[in-house]
């Protein structure tokens, strides 16, 4: 086990605890609490709120990482409101998600979509009521803001559906998905780094990592749709072809999508190789690919 899989072993039991005590407490209202704690606790990997506990622990060494589950939460809750979208009918219209059935499947679509809305609004409500300072607040709220709304992840999400069957170049489909996916990723990173006092130097290196880290993590996606097992990932695979979704391994062929994604995870570590300090943690992140899985 490497460091990264031992700092999320150690922490990822009571990081679910908080999410699940937390919106039990503060969603009052049934079937939206249902709702909104059935996509959550479905499981998921808890990727981007370990990546924002990560980078916090490179920062800051000394903090515990438990004073910061309000913050890496509010990336979990927004996270998971994406998924939900994501999969509705006229979304991409899936029927499975972190193993179990997705919430309009599970639910209805009206449903679904108000438990999204919760889970997006709720993140916000949690960055604007942790015990940081109000300017350290306001920051963090920003940067999550730009990287989810209509400048990045929504418009991502928006080319995404509105070209799906057309041909985009790949220069179009890196800008999809910087935005779709690469963002909430860079977000995540960011916001340790803010919390972890970064200078600014240090802060962009590990803008740098996080913007590889969330390319790579979209190309192997899109890699996994294709070679990876349904059962395994908890949601269908060989969609997105039928679907005509512009994606790496569409547009460049599998050859050249699994270049591209060790060309990005060189890029990120060399990003990390740069800084003085250890980013042990970091590096052993980018375990999570695993280029034999998508031979
Ligand atoms: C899936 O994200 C959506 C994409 C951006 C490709 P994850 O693969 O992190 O999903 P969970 O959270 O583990 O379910
Ligand atoms: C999802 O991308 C991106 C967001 C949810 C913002 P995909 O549509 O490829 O994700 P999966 O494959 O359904 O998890
Ligand atoms: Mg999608
Ligand atoms: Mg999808
Ligand atoms: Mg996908």
């Amino acid at each position: 086990m490497n460091q990264f899989q031992a700092f999320h072993q150690q922490y990822l039991a009571e990081f679910n605890h908080y999410l699940d005590e937390h919106l039990r407490q503060e969603i009052k209202q049934p079937e939206l609490q249902a709702g909104m704690l059935y996509s959550v606790e479905a499981g998921g990997k808890r990727l981007r709120p370990f990546l924002l506990l990560a980078a916090l622990k490179t920062c800051a060494p000394q903090v515990n990482p438990r004073d910061y589950f309000r913050v890496a939460g509010a990336i979990e809750l927004l996270h998971t409101y994406s998924l939900i979208h994501d999969d509705l009918p006229e979304m991409d219209n899936d029927d499975y998600r972190r193993g179990h059935l997705t919430n309009h499947k599970k639910f209805t679509v009206g449903r679904a979509v108000l438990a999204g809305d919760g889970l997006l609004t709720h993140a916000f409500s949690w960055l604007a009521t942790t015990k940081l300072t109000a300017a350290l607040q306001v920051k963090l709220i920003q940067i999550l803001a730009q990287a989810a709304g209509p400048q990045q992840m929504v418009a991502g999400q928006m080319t995404d559906i509105v070209h799906a069957g057309d041909h985009l170049s790949v220069a179009q489909v890196e800008q999809l998905d910087a935005q779709k996916t690469g963002a909430l990723i860079t977000a995540a990173v960011l916001m340790g780094a803010y919390c972890g006092q970064a200078s600014p130097q240090l802060r962009q290196q590990l803008q740098i990592y996080a913007q590889n880290f969330g390319l790579a993590f979209q190309i192997y996606d899109d890699l996994l749709d294709l070679r990876g097992n349904a059962k395994q990932l908890g949601k269908a695979v060989g969609k997105d072809q039928a679907a005509g979704k512009n994606t790496y391994p569409e547009v460049l062929g599998l050859k050249a999508a699994r270049a591209q994604l060790t060309q990005a995870l060189a890029a990120a570590r060399a990003a990390l190789a740069l800084l003085p300090d250890s980013t042990v943690l970091l590096e052993d992140a980018l375990a999570y690919f695993d280029l034999g899985a998508v031979q």
